[in-house]
């Protein structure tokens, strides 16, 4: 068992680092092979390079996880939208065809995303029993932003738009149920743990939030905990409601965004493991600041089960030399 599963069933306190998006950008032997790979959702489709792909920031570094390279938006790919991504755009997906949608059985599905449970596979021969291999998907709310557009240029929702959504819980029905069954194989393929990005809960107007963040994410923790799957939900940008998120939702952990104060999730974060929190952006700093700004999350955290991690993914921009330097103080720190 890793360090990681040991920590999130509550059996030890010990070290465990690891970084969402560690295997991207930021990494030249990545941007190598992106560069010849010009279309990403192919890209995700290769077993190969998705497991090479993955196995590259452990190659370089003292990390005990892997996250395997796919995308959140594999998953409305495999549902009929075709995904495409642009330079400074984003992601951009075509228009959402409610009928489409609703047509795509489970088969066809699961075939479309054979070559994720591959590469999982593969990287599990390939990766050393005492580390584990993280799944993930997209939360319902996350998802829909892309597949029904519903986010301005200006990371706004589109309030009109969302208002005058139809059939909206119908989709999210599916949704759950599908997201489910591509958990439940990743698992199967041997995937160790899964975690739900809930990347722009944070746009979800209050009143909305038990519905399309806390109940979607609920469901499928508790999918989740029958089949003994351990679970870290990452609801962004929800601040305060991250107390009531972990109460009704329960996850194994809770992976805390850049704004949460550590001292506040401490004390009002219980009967979860807490992971990352440290602003992405402070590895674009010196060293030093790098080391202060971590030594707090570490420091708040010491004496109960915390998993050092970010408050949101590495920047294309990251120099690895510092990412490597903050993983070395990290194992070294005795405090
Ligand atoms: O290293 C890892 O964490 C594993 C792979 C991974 C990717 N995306 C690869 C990727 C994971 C876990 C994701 C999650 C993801 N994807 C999220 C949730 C986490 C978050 O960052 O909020 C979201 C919202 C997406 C959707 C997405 N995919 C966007 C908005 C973009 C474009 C801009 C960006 O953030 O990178 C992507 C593309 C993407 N996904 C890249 C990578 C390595 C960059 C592809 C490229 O242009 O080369």
């Amino acid at each position: 068992m890793s360090n990681l599963e040991k920590i999130l069933n509550n059996k030890t306190s010990c070290k465990s680092v690891w970084f969402m998006r560690q295997a991207g950008r930021y990494l030249p032997e990545f941007r190598k092979i992106r560069s010849k790979n010009e279309d990403f959702i192919k890209l995700c489709l290769n077993s190969e390079l998705s497991s090479k792909i993955t196995l590259q920031p452990i190659k370089r570094f003292d990390l005990d996880s892997a996250i395997i390279f796919s995308d959140i938006l594999i998953v409305p790919y495999a549902l009929g939208q075709t995904v495409k991504f642009f330079k400074k755009k984003g992601p951009k997906l075509n228009q959402f065809n409610y009928k489409y949608f609703l047509d795509t059985n489970e088969n066809e599905f699961l075939r479309k995303l054979k070559p994720i449970y591959k590469a999982i596979k593969l990287t599990r021969k390939k990766l050393d029993k005492k580390k584990s291999l993280i799944s993930f998907v997209g939360a319902p709310w996350t998802l829909l932003i892309y597949m029904l557009d519903l986010k301005k240029n200006n990371s706004k929702l589109n309030t009109k738009k969302f208002k005058s959504l139809e059939n909206l819980d119908k989709i999210m029905d599916k949704l759950i149920l599908f997201l489910c069954l591509h958990i439940k194989n990743q698992s199967k393929a041997g995937a160790n743990v899964v975690q739900i990005f809930d990347s722009w809960a944070g746009l979800i107007p209050d009143k909305l939030k038990k519905n399309y963040c806390f109940i979607p994410n609920k469901k499928i923790v508790d999918f989740c905990k029958k089949h003994k799957i351990p679970t870290i939900c990452f609801p962004k940008g929800i601040k305060k409601k991250y107390k009531d998120f972990n109460k009704f939702v329960k996850p194994n952990c809770l992976n805390l965004d850049s704004s949460i104060n550590p001292i506040w999730a401490k004390k009002n974060l219980k009967n979860v493991v807490i992971q990352g929190g440290l602003d992405p952006k402070i590895l674009l700093r010196s060293n030093e600041e790098i080391l202060k700004r971590a030594m707090k999350y570490i420091q708040t955290f010491r004496d109960i089960p915390y998993i050092f991690n970010l408050g949101h993914g590495l920047l294309p921009q990251t120099d690895p030399d510092k990412v490597n330097k903050l993983i070395k103080f990290y194992r070294s720190y005795n405090g």
